[in-house]
């Protein structure tokens, strides 16, 4: 679910550009001291990743893998269900307001910890479907599926947690953006030890 991504990058882009307060709160949250190489998977146009030091961004949209690589990104084509990096080569994954969109989460969050090295952190940035925002997105999904909100299956803080700990990660601490309702979140997780 990127097509709408793709044919148009530039609408969607300028949403940092709108709303600069949220931005800046996004990114002060999602500024989480973690281990290298960093991956963001579903980078879009380089907003998040370049302005927090990722490495790599990933990404189906072409045109938005085009905006993050003028970011200073490097940029990889290809989806979070099948990701193309090697067991235990990276030492953060971060999924920024992506999750809802993959296909298969669960298998996302899998490959996650396949590419992830023992000690390394999953950082998920999430609105959460019972939200204030979860709750608008949903009406907006509902009222124009032709939107970026069409595709806007989001998932509760419950099932959020239960993907996380069947897919074999422990969440380590979670905090909000400080917005002024409780929409966006970071959800920091590390890998259970292999038995
Ligand atoms: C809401 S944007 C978020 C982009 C960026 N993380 C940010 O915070 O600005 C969602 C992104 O997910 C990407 N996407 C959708 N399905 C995907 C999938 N299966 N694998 C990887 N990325 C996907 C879209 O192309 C789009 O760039």
């Amino acid at each position: 679910m990127w097509d709408k991504f793709d044919k148009r990058t530039l609408d969607y882009d300028s949403w940092y550009d709108r709303h600069p307060d949220i931005y800046l709160k996004e990114l002060d949250l999602l500024t989480i001291d973690s281990p290298g190489p960093k991956l963001e998977v579903a980078v879009g146009t380089g907003r998040m990743g370049s302005r927090l030091g990722y490495d790599v961004g990933l990404d189906p949209s072409l045109n938005s893998l085009h905006m993050a690589q003028s970011r200073g990104i490097d940029c990889v084509l290809g989806v979070a269900e099948t990701l193309p990096f090697a067991e235990s080569s990276l030492g953060t994954v971060l999924i920024c307001m992506s999750l809802w969109l993959f296909e298969d989460r669960r298998k996302a969050l899998e490959e996650a910890r396949r590419i992830l090295h023992q000690d390394g952190k999953l950082i998920i940035a999430i609105t959460y479907a019972e939200s204030p925002l979860g709750i608008e997105y949903a009406g907006k999904r509902d009222a124009d599926p032709g939107s970026f909100y069409g595709d806007c299956w989001l998932l509760t803080r419950e099932e959020l947690r239960t993907i996380i700990e069947e897919t074999g990660f422990t969440v380590v601490s979670e905090k909000e953006a400080g917005l002024d309702t409780p929409d966006v979140w970071a959800v920091v997780c590390r890998k259970k030890p292999t038995s």
